[in-house]
């Protein structure tokens, strides 16, 4: 991932395929021309790098020259095209091809259509990189087209954000969502889960997504997935993971500007942490590192035994039922634990001390993301 300006992209198209489709269009305009000495006529500024493969590729003689034509601001095209530098030859009788780095809604290309009206060419050919046919609002032919792509901003080989990413000689592609810390927090019973996890989406300005509060909202309010689950449930069947990951999907969806999230109770197994890092990966984002608690056992039954003396809950009294909780819980982080040192994104935080010292090295770790 790279960053331009305020705004985050992510590699989207490589050397080599650009490479391909240049080669792929040079031949096909070679073969189609005959013996016709061409004037190829690049759009400055973002098909510097495309012509200059382009003619590289090309294998017979050919003459190049660029108008410039300008319409881009930011992120978005705009109707009003600048004619920067105009046609500087007779070009009556000649073949032309124009050479584009990308269509997008196809005004320049109505331009280049207008300059050309009165020019007498013989003909005059489009060829493009790059195509947005979603974008594209005109009927104009377009004679060559090296990739179409969906709607959505790239930078790279000769396209820029506001000036940056034209020297990148791959493509990037702006990335919906902005960059975000998302942490699967993982700790056993009693070890202070919760209120770290408190602490953490104050700090950085994260959701905290419990699951079992996320399916305990969607049953209670029999929204399409809790009603799914809880048939599951009802028949005493787990719920099956997509249904959670759908859940988990439209908490992630209602928070679509979070600057991250905390995944508490989830995942469990490795299918669930894969469907995670999918999930995460069509939102252009991540899993950036789980967090998990270690506390002794001892320290663990010695807190939860207390806790059930004034709350009351009836699997913090037994201490059968919290060791094996425990047992569980250590069962399930192995596995994880796994997965994602595998990806190096497992950190162990020591979480025996005060409150404040936990939620410290917790902070520590995250800052490390
Ligand atoms: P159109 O006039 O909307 O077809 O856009 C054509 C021009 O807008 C291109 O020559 C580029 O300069 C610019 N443009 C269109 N889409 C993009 C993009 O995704 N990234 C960077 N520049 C773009
Ligand atoms: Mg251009």
């Amino acid at each position: 991932m790279i960053k331009l300006h305020d705004k985050y992209f992510k590699p989207f198209i490589s050397t080599q395929e650009i490479d391909d489709a240049v080669t792929r269009m040079a031949n096909d305009v070679a073969n189609d021309l005959g013996d016709e000495i061409p004037v190829f006529i690049g759009i400055l500024n973002g098909s510097f790098m495309f012509v200059s493969d382009f003619v590289k590729q090309y294998p017979k003689p050919c003459e190049v020259t660029f108008i410039k034509l300008a319409s881009y601001e930011g992120v978005k095209s705009s109707e009003d095209i600048q004619r920067l530098i105009g046609l500087t030859q007779d070009l009556t009788g000649r073949t032309v091809v124009i050479l584009e780095d990308i269509i997008d809604t196809g005004n320049t290309l109505h331009e280049v259509h207008r300059i050309f009206k009165n020019e007498g060419v013989k003909q005059l050919l489009i060829a493009t990189l790059f195509y947005k046919p979603e974008a594209y609002k005109k009927d104009f032919k377009l004679h060559y087209v090296g990739k179409e792509i969906p709607n959505k901003f790239i930078v790279g080989y000769g396209l820029d954000y506001d000036g940056l990413g034209r020297d990148l000689p791959e493509v990037y592609q702006l990335k919906t969502t902005q960059h975000m810390t998302n942490i699967v927090l993982f700790g056993p019973p009693g070890a202070g889960k919760g209120t770290q996890a408190n602490f953490l989406k104050e700090k950085y300005n994260l959701v905290h997504i419990s699951t079992g509060d996320v399916f305990r909202f969607n049953i209670k309010n029999e929204t399409a997935l809790g009603v799914l689950a809880k048939s599951y449930m009802d028949k005493g069947h787990l719920v099956p993971d997509q249904v959670t990951i759908d859940m988990l999907e439209a908490e992630v969806e209602k928070n679509a500007d979070a600057e991250g999230f905390i995944f508490d109770g989830f995942p469990r197994t490795n299918a669930q942490a894969k469907a995670l890092d999918e999930l995460m990966n069509s939102k252009d984002s991540q899993i950036n590192g789980m967090l998990a608690l270690d506390v002794e056992d001892e320290v663990l039954v010695e807190r939860l035994m207390e806790r059930g003396k004034t709350s009351g809950r009836k699997d913090d009294s037994d201490e059968g039922i919290i060791r094996n909780r425990i047992k569980v819980y250590y069962d399930e982080t192995a596995i994880l634990e796994e997965y994602y040192t595998e990806q190096n994104k497992y950190f162990g935080v020591d979480g025996i001390g005060s409150i404040e010292e936990i939620t410290e090295r917790l902070c520590n770790a995250i800052d490390k993301l």
